[in-house]
């Protein structure tokens, strides 16, 4: 599968949507999907073609490996070797935002182009009711990476999709804006025990600690293991400065509690509703007249730590 289509065709989630997209994803064909972080741009993960229609379309380099969406544990366990660890961050987090990087289980049947050669697999059960509904229905692993053209700001609503990668999907499902609005939390459990988030999310580090104990063991500077952790990345195509209290007069101002700004990614000062407002902000800011892009401090703590990762590679 591949080449562009006119316009693609946005539809509602709902049961026809639904099935419509399933059974464009069963052909090996590409479908852009709501999840609760952002939108991702799916295909089936057991098929090398459609796999590369994915990198095809997001211009994006191969040795960047994907994740894979599954409807449920014992799905995921048809993949991946799942141990003691990963079974308790299932129970605790899945549904919901957390990526799990775990042995990738003899004769699985996953197109090595997901992998990009490694021997893990980067596996994730979703909670948005419109994508659990088509992972069940379509009766498939879906790899998705986020439904945007390589390296630019992800999509948290269908019309982001549409701007970023227009003709290169023949359907959009539209499930309304995603609710975390910020990628899923990426923890890789080693072999040897230890542990490691490999990109900050919306479940941070500290929820994970409860759950595993500290991240024991070496943590070594392993940072291209996601190379989705490329310095530069969610790039909105305009210089960004951060921590700053007042605009310049050629900068569009990204505020956060006090700061006002032109936009605000949360006047109360709330940082799950700044991740939720980020990249719809960064999109209105690429859009607009100014230049430069200027954005307000915002706590690192929390879903906070995930916002200021993002905003660091969107200033490189
Ligand atoms: O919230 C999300 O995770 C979204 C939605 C669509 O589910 N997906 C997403 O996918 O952000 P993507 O492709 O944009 O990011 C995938 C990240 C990259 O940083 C990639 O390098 C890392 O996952 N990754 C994938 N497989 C891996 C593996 N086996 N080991 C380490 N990192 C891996
Ligand atoms: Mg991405």
């Amino acid at each position: 599968m591949s080449g562009k289509h006119d316009s693609p065709q946005v539809r509602v989630a709902d049961a026809a949507g639904i099935a419509a997209a399933a059974a464009l994803l069963r052909g090996g064909g590409l479908v852009a999907v709501p999840t609760e972080t952002v939108y991702g741009l799916a295909a089936r993960a057991d098929s090398a073609d459609a796999v590369a229609a994915i990198y095809r379309a997001k211009g994006r380099p191969d040795f960047n490996p994907l994740i894979v969406h599954v409807p449920d544990l014992a799905r995921a366990e048809e993949l991946v070797m799942i141990d003691d660890r990963a079974r308790k961050l299932a129970a605790a987090f899945w549904p919901g935002a957390l990526t799990m990087v775990l042995p990738l289980r003899d004769g699985a049947r996953i197109a090595p182009a997901v992998t990009a050669g490694l021997p893990t697999l980067a596996l994730r059960c979703p909670a948005h009711p419109a994508m659990r509904a088509l992972l069940e229905e379509g009766d498939l692993a879906l790899a998705a990476p986020s439904a945007n053209r390589s390296g630019g700001v992800s999509p948290t609503t269908a019309a982001h999709v549409v701007q970023s990668l227009g003709e290169q999907v023949p359907l959009v499902l539209d499930g309304g804006a995603c609710a975390a609005g910020i990628e899923s939390t990426i923890v890789a459990l080693r072999a040897d025990g230890s542990w490691q988030v490999l990109r900050p999310g919306p479940i941070t580090e500290a929820q994970i600690s409860a759950i595993l104990g500290a991240p024991a063991g070496l943590v070594t500077s392993d940072r291209i293991e996601a190379p989705g952790q490329l310095a530069s990345h969610y790039a909105p195509g305009k210089p960004v400065r951060l921590n700053a209290a007042a605009a310049h007069p050629d900068e569009f101002l990204i505020g956060f509690g006090p700061v006002a700004g032109a936009v605000s990614l949360s006047s109360a000062g709330d940082l799950a509703e700044a991740a939720a407002r980020l990249y719809d902000c960064l999109h209105q800011a690429a859009g607009a007249a100014q230049p430069r892009i200027a954005i307000a401090p915002i706590p690192d703590e929390g879903i906070g730590i995930a916002i200021n990762d993002r905003l660091r590679r969107a200033a490189v």
